[in-house]
């Protein structure tokens, strides 16, 4: 319905940069890693020195001529502006070239319409973009444009064209909001675990360029979930873990934080995050051989914090060890629980560790054993059942014989019906440490 880019788009990137302003070059291999996430192949970029922007096109008009030029050379779809435009220099921009012009929160947009998962992340997601777009005089409404017709004078049905489009948006955007508030509501009911499977899901988590999708690939193969019935129904960046002491697992892949997130996006942002809630455990995946490291890992601490995954298991990954001249271990608490593990996904180093890390962080709190249950648990038997917790069942007239093999987070909460349910799911959890 709006403006989205197409896989394959060609597209030419602006680099805008000031004195005194961090590492150009870092931050220009990160805006061609965010224009690839998109799906865009990128053409060629062009840096343009910024002091003093320009209130007509940003850059200055001898930049804008060049990228004109160089757009029109290239045979360009679009041009990426690493930097917030006003929605003025953005639609000058585009008279100037005669091709579309994406800033950097129009990109980060795509990029979560893309990689949101759950309900509720789509929805923050399209919020976001409709209030993008309605700051920009609801480019890419094109099925209007149509109606309108090219050969009447721009100027008056333009004007009509405009708020209807603003009532249409305006209208969308309510909709959404009311529709997110009860999924929020429904959520905030809900138990966390009620939707889960008995199969240990792991979400990788980290800044981007950190080498989760990397890591994602050293630890899984492309084509394992197709064959199975339950990860067929997942996307591409859910994929099934062996090799596990504890059994499969599911691996989610999770967009990726950016520096200089546009504020107005961090909504949208955490709608991409939602899955990582869900979570038994996170892998949050830091660049070893980054100066940086420490800050950005409380940065993502603090928004996992918001999005209500601070108390989220965690494993460090310290991804990257062949630039940090490091060897491959795994650091533990005082406990003996895995920490960290020290790997290089790209090289391989390490992953044999993190196998086994895995193994022993989602296998320990397993619970297998025989359960029977009386008819009057009834209630219990289907809780049971919903959470995929029974691997295998006989009924006769004293009520069901099971064998039960779960994690332990995923029966926990399952309790809440009555006293002789209560009792059997603490009978059937054992102590508590
Ligand atoms: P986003 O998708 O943007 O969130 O990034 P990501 O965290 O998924 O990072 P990705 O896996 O795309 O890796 C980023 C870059 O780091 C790529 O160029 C990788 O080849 C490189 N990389 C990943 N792991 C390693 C490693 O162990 N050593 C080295 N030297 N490079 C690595």
């Amino acid at each position: 319905m709006f403006d989205r880019q197409k896989k394959g788009e060609r597209a030419v990137l602006v680099l805008p940069h000031s004195r005194g302003e961090g590492d150009a070059v870092r931050r220009a291999e990160e805006f061609a890693e965010l224009a690839k996430s998109a799906g865009a192949e990128i053409l060629g970029s062009i840096a343009a020195r910024v002091e003093d922007p320009n209130p007509r096109y940003y850059i200055g008009t001898g930049k804008a001529d060049e990228v004109a030029e160089a757009a029109r050379a290239l045979e360009a779809d679009v041009v990426l502006v690493d930097h917030l435009l006003t929605p003025v220099q953005e639609r000058n921009l585009e008279k100037l070239l005669n091709i579309r012009v994406v800033d950097r929160a129009g990109l980060i947009l795509d990029i979560f319409a893309q990689r949101a998962r759950s309900h509720e992340g789509k929805l923050e997601v399209e919020l976001a973009q409709l209030k993008h777009i309605a700051t920009r005089l609801v480019r890419g409404w094109t099925h209007l444009d149509t109606q309108r017709g090219g050969a009447i004078g721009n100027r008056g049905p333009g004007e009509t064209q405009l708020e209807l489009d603003r009532r249409l948006l305006a209208e969308r955007v309510k909709m959404l909001t009311k529709r997110l508030e009860k999924v929020q509501t429904q959520r905030g009911q809900q138990r966390r675990s009620r939707m889960r499977n008995t199969v240990p899901r792991v979400a990788l988590v980290g800044y981007t360029n950190a080498g989760k999708s990397t890591l994602f690939n050293a630890l899984t193969t492309g084509d394992v979930y197709a064959a199975d019935q339950l990860f067929a129904t997942l996307d591409p960046t859910v994929r099934k873990l062996e090799d596990l002491s504890c059994g499969p697992a599911v691996l989610a892949d999770t967009v990726g934080f950016i520096r200089e997130l546009p504020h107005d996006l961090v909504a949208a942002f955490r709608g991409t995050l939602i899955e990582a809630r869900d979570a038994d455990l996170l892998l949050h995946v830091c660049d070893a051989a980054d100066d940086e490291r420490e800050r950005l890992h409380r940065v993502v601490d603090k928004v996992l914090e918001e999005i209500d995954a601070g108390d989220l298991p965690q494993l460090q990954i310290m991804n990257k060890i062949d630039l940090a001249g490091t060897e491959p271990r795994i650091d533990r608490d005082a406990e003996g629980r895995p920490q960290r593990v020290w790997l290089s996904a790209a090289r391989g180093l390490g992953i044999d560790l993190l196998r086994q890390a895995l193994g022993e962080l989602l296998g320990g709190d397993r619970v297998q054993s025989p359960l029977h249950l009386p008819l009057s648990a009834g209630r219990l038997h289907s809780r049971l059942k919903a959470a995929g917790a029974i691997v295998g069942e006989a009924v006769d007239e004293h009520g069901w014989q099971l064998d039960i093999d779960a994690p332990r987070s995923v029966l926990a909460p399952l309790s809440g019906g009555n006293a002789t349910e209560a009792e059997l799911l603490r009978e059937l959890l054992g102590p508590v440490e």
